[in-house]
């Protein structure tokens, strides 16, 4: 039987940080035994910001090389530069005519965006959500490995599949945004504001790439307070966000013991902390000497991607095929 097929990128603004790595990257990973996987790097996505496209390449071979280094098997799954597939940018034009400027001003992301960047609020932003769904919809995916932030831009990839299908024949899957037998996850910034980031908040934000001593000095800062002074006292943001995320990288026995100690109440927050670091390093210094290691190898990196492209683009001819056809744009 076919595999199902799964679809995700990452975009190439930054380093990758913990909210990338559960989100979406160790899903993928989990993913790739099962599923037909491509997986690729949103450098066109990425464009909307206004990089400085000097430091592009390095940003994508960087994303790569941790991708790999958490676990990915490029023998298993297509990875490849969304740029290297052009079939996306056609699907994109043509899902463009079934968006509406109405519902892409009113997605979170546009407006976070307008927030942030009052002065570039170019069209590249506000159709954002279509050129994701084209990512998407280009190879039929039925599931897409995301985080929290992403659930909007999932329903609007399931909206315009389904408007392609009612008016020009049942072509597109419905893709569901995916974590295994979970919610979709949101990982929490260290300052108890917000999420983690690749490009604000970066002293509250945990890197694949942050050296053990950054780490340590990162998880000490985190907010606490003087701690509770009633038994099962409830508990704030800031702590609650420190538990979460100590349950990713700690056993569970330690996060059970620390449990037990805010509840009596005994927590020492200092402790906890010193604690939440060293796993932290234990969890992060692997992936992060592993993937320096692979972005050395410049000349493996680059026939993995021209292959990835090769065989993306296999899958997208296909799809562009149908579609063409499907809307009536053939005739020869
Ligand atoms: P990006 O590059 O911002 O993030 C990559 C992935 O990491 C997840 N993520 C998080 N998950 C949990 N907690 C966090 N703090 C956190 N921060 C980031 C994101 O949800 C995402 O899964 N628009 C996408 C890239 C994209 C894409 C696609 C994804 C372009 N086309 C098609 C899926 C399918 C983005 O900007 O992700």
């Amino acid at each position: 039987m076919a595999k199902e097929i799964v679809v995700s990128g990452i975009r190439p603004t930054g380093f990758l940080h913990l909210g990338n790595y559960f989100g979406a990257m160790r899903n993928y990973v989990r993913m790739q035994e099962e599923y037909e996987c491509y997986f690729f790097v949103a450098d066109w996505h990425s464009l909307t910001t206004h990089p400085d496209t000097k430091e592009l390449r390095n940003s994508v071979l960087r994303v790569l090389a941790e991708n790999i280094a958490a676990g990915l098997d490029p023998e298993k799954v297509c990875l490849y530069a969304q740029s290297d597939v052009p079939e996306i940018a056609e699907l994109f034009l043509l899902l463009n005519m079934l968006a509406y400027k109405g519902e892409l001003e009113k997605t979170t992301t546009f407006k976070d965006k307008v927030r942030l960047q009052p002065d570039n609020v170019n069209a590249g932003l506000l159709t954002y959500p279509v050129l994701m769904s084209a990512d998407i919809l280009i190879h039929r995916a039925k599931y897409v490995p995301v985080g929290k932030d992403q659930e909007q831009h999932l329903e609007m990839a399931r909206n315009f599949a389904q408007r392609f299908n009612h008016r020009y024949g049942e072509l597109f899957p419905e893709p569901q945004a995916f974590n295994f037998g979970n919610q979709l996850l949101k990982v929490p910034s260290l300052d108890g504001a917000g999420k983690m980031s690749k490009s604000e908040n970066q002293y509250a934000t945990l890197y694949l790439a942050d050296d053990d001593d950054l780490i340590r000095k990162k998880v000490m800062k985190a907010k606490t307070d003087s701690g509770p002074t009633e038994p099962n006292s409830s508990m704030p943001d800031y702590i609650q966000n420190l538990f979460q995320l100590m349950s990713l990288v700690s056993e569970d026995s330690t996060t059970q013991k620390f449990r037990e100690d805010f509840d009596k109440p005994s927590i020492r927050y200092g402790d906890m902390k010193k604690q939440l670091a060293e796993d932290m390093v234990k969890f992060i210094a692997p992936i992060r000497e592993k993937a320096n290691a692979i972005r050395q190898d410049e000349s493996f990196l680059s026939k993995l991607m021209k292959e990835g492209a090769e065989r993306s683009r296999e899958s997208a001819s296909k799809t562009i095929e149908l579609t063409r056809k499907a809307i009536g744009l053939k005739y020869f």
